[in-house]
């Protein structure tokens, strides 16, 4: 296994996907990993932060070196859901419920959020140089702060047991190994059906932020770039590349 044979296993830090690009500008292979039991300053997208309390979460940064044109790189984020969704399946008894994506890389296990993905990129001369891939997984966690209580959940909560976060954090290389090396080698086409297979985005009812307004419409497609296809009411097809996107109907 290339990733993570270069590993840095830190006990606490700010951000581990701080210390993965501060590695990443000075060389670090592609593969590279950087985890932390704790992280103070645990970040989340558009600004959030990421609960990270000690022992209890998987906060692993992988740098990639992935060769890429930017305009690609949304493709890259979905990949890196579904690899981790993939990963999560794997640990779980087969009875247990499968792990879904909302667009483009939240997982979510029984309508709950179980990991979410801060992927950063670096960009040389109109190519990609490295992507830092932040991953957050509740692995063990018993108990979420009050406002996170509705919304996520924990490996451990679904499975009712515990999970040896080395054997988590090593299914979860395997699958993010497996599923970048497929997108180099093949394309996009079949992770993308992979994708939507598992999809809890699609076919709801969402609300999303574009061009600077809110938009509410039918999300009916994931397009072969990894952008997200809206429909609004007034029959109007709206493609979100970047963003976040709000279920405002459960499955
Ligand atoms: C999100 O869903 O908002 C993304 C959360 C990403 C959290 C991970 S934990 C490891 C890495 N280091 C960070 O500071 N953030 C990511």
């Amino acid at each position: 296994m290339r990733f993570g044979k270069n590993l840095l296993a830190l006990e606490h830090c700010g951000s581990t996907n701080d210390e993965a690009r501060r590695l990443a500008l000075s060389g670090a292979p592609d593969g590279t990993v950087v985890t932390a039991l704790e992280q103070t300053k645990g970040r989340g997208r558009a600004g959030r932060s990421w609960h990270s309390p000690p022992g209890d979460g998987l906060y692993l940064s992988l740098i990639s070196r992935l060769k890429i044109h930017p305009r690609e790189a949304p493709r890259l984020s979905l990949v890196v859901g579904l690899a981790i969704a993939e990963a999560i399946d794997s640990l779980l008894p087969s009875e247990a419920p499968r792990a879904k994506l909302k667009w483009p890389n939240d997982v979510f296990l029984s309508q709950k959020k179980l990991a979410g993905v801060l992927l950063e990129l670096s960009v040389k001369e109109d190519l990609c140089d490295f992507f830092i891939i932040g991953v957050g997984l509740n692995v063990n966690t018993q108990h979420f702060p009050e406002e996170l209580r509705q919304t996520a959940t924990s490996l451990s909560l679904e499975a009712k047991q515990r999970f040896d976060l080395s054997l988590v954090l090593r299914a979860l290389l395997q699958s993010l190994e497996r599923c970048i090396d497929e997108l180099s080698q093949n394309g996009f086409y079949a992770l993308r059906e992979r994708w939507k297979a598992r999809s809890y985005t699609l076919g709801q009812k969402v609300s999303a932020s574009f061009e600077g307004k809110g938009i509410v419409g039918v999300a009916v497609d994931v397009d072969p770039d990894g952008a997200l296809l809206i429909e609004t009411d007034a029959g109007e097809r709206i493609t979100i590349i970047a963003g976040d996107v709000i279920n405002l109907v459960k499955d």
